[in-house]
């Protein structure tokens, strides 16, 4: 079983995301951290718990992290998850709390301890960085327990927040940027499942209404059925659940790899991540603030029918 945690704004997709994390043979799911992003921290944390209760692990443990990116005010995106960033579905709310202690205490001491087992851990954020580069910078050594990172955001492309900018990245562009370098310093593999293969994974209304039998099931149609309503579509992309099939099955995709920036200045391009497609291996040391560069495996296709199969 590969060791995963997953770091989550839930967030519809992040649900389906979670779903499958929680209940894949392949997976052993160590832990969940919450941060603000797609709705605010309280209601991440509640989405996540009921998320984990109908996939019937309630065994996870689940962190609070940060509700507020490093340094902009956030802007949470209920027009796109609903009020309480799970669709405001008809579903009954877990009554679980969360551990006690910060999102970067858990994720410390769970990478802390896969270090000295040998059994390192593939960390995938699916929302905003904040915890990320709040853990990479206060707990460093906790690097030796990572295995790679692989994470949703930013894209080769356009954006969807901004023409230019994805909106994990673009909710906090210095998070994305300081994790970046420290993967780099630290010796992090990073792979970036962004905006240009993210609506690819699609699961139609008709499948979806055939997953019934258990709560995991009947939260996953729901997801579907909500995420083709708001978009009034026949069928959904699962969004961030096409990370955790990237880790699960890696022959599913292609990957090139580019050294990757984040744009933190620019009146129209801020939060955008900045892909060097150029012939670029004389050009690394060319970071204008002496910053490490990070070299990142960015995802360029997925078979976006064996992952809706594999989500299924
Ligand atoms: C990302 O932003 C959020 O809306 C989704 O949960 C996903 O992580 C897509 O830009
Ligand atoms: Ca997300």
């Amino acid at each position: 079983m590969k060791p995963v945690i997953l770091d989550v704004d839930t967030g519809l997709d992040d649900a389906c995301a979670l779903l499958l994390a929680a209940r894949h043979p392949e997976l052993d799911l160590k832990a969940v951290t919450c941060v603000g992003g797609n709705v605010g921290i309280d209601d991440v944390v509640a989405n996540t718990l009921t998320v984990l209760e109908a996939a019937g692990r309630a065994d996870v443990p689940v962190a609070r992290g940060a509700g507020l990116p490093l340094l902009q005010p956030m802007k949470a995106a209920p027009h796109v998850h609903g009020a309480d960033g799970l669709g405001d579905l008809d579903w009954p709310r877990s009554t679980r709390t969360p551990v006690p202690g910060h999102a970067i205490e858990l994720l410390r001491d769970v990478l802390r301890a896969a270090a000295a087992s040998g059994e390192l851990v593939t960390l995938i954020p699916l929302a905003p960085m904040t915890n990320i580069a709040l853990l990479l910078r206060t707990y460093p050594d906790a690097a030796a327990g990572l295995r790679e990172i692989v994470f949703m955001g930013g894209a080769a492309g356009i954006g969807n927040a901004t023409a230019s900018a994805e909106f994990n990245i673009w909710t906090d562009p210095e998070a994305a940027a300081i994790t970046l370098t420290a993967a780099a310093e630290l010796g992090i593999p990073v792979t970036m499942y962004g905006l240009d293969v993210f609506y690819d994974v699609v699961v139609s209304r008709e499948r979806a209404q055939a997953l019934s039998g258990s709560p995991a099931a009947e939260l996953a149609r729901k997801l579907i059925e909500k995420r083709s309503e708001l978009y009034g579509d026949a069928g959904a992309s699962i969004g961030d659940g096409g990370a955790v099939c990237a880790v699960i099955d890696p022959a599913g995709m292609t990957t090139q790899r580019f050294p990757l920036r984040v744009e933190l200045a620019g009146s129209w391009s801020r939060g955008r991540t900045i892909v060097d497609t150029r012939d670029w291996t004389s050009d690394l040391n060319n970071d204008p603030h002496g910053q490490s560069t990070s070299i990142v495996d960015v995802v360029t296709t997925v078979d976006g029918g064996r992952y809706a199969e594999l989500w299924l």
